[in-house]
């Protein structure tokens, strides 16, 4: 089938099997690899991605569901001249990776977080950022950058 939606900020057109699912479409047929599978289950939120700005678990979202819609993959976070959005940042500064495959899903899901909230308490973080698992980092970075990212973010808009 033919799908047509919004990826990073641009309309993407590209045929598509009714059964592929969104992490197979970016990263088989769109080159999209930042987005990581892991559980397939929708349970690690290794693979999550923006849909209309809200994080869905692209492993079992069916692609033709993105229709007419916006997604932003980790790709999209970043200015055009390469500077890094201020979570992407936060996230390197404060040490809140180690293998990094569950990064892109984790910053994504930040993102959504402070787009709602853009001044999360510690508890606001650690409640909204349980649907993405982390076997390296033990969580206490991540949720300082993600409270670091919201200063600089706040600051940003001043
Ligand atoms: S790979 Fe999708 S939630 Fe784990
Ligand atoms: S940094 Fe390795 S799983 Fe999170």
């Amino acid at each position: 089938m033919r799908l047509c939606f919004q990826l990073n900020g641009r309309p993407v057109e590209i045929e598509c099997e009714a059964a592929d699912t969104l992490a197979e479409l970016l990263r088989n047929h769109l080159n999209l690899t930042g987005t990581k599978v892991s559980c397939e289950v929708q349970v690690c939120g290794a693979c999550t991605v923006l849909v209309g700005g809200l994080p869905v678990s692209s492993c079992t979202l069916l692609a033709y569901e993105v229709r007419d819609k916006n997604v932003v993959t980790i790709e999209g976070l970043a200015q055009p001249d390469g500077t890094l959005h201020p979570i992407q940042q936060a996230f390197i500064d404060d040490f809140a990776f180690q293998c990094g495959f569950c990064t892109p899903g984790m910053i994504l899901a930040a993102k959504a977080l402070l787009d709602e909230n853009p001044k999360p308490s510690e508890d606001d973080v650690i409640h909204y950022m349980d649907g993405n698992i982390c076997r390296c980092t033990g969580y206490v970075p991540i949720v300082r950058a993600i409270q670091k990212a919201a200063e600089t973010l706040k600051e940003s808009k001043k």
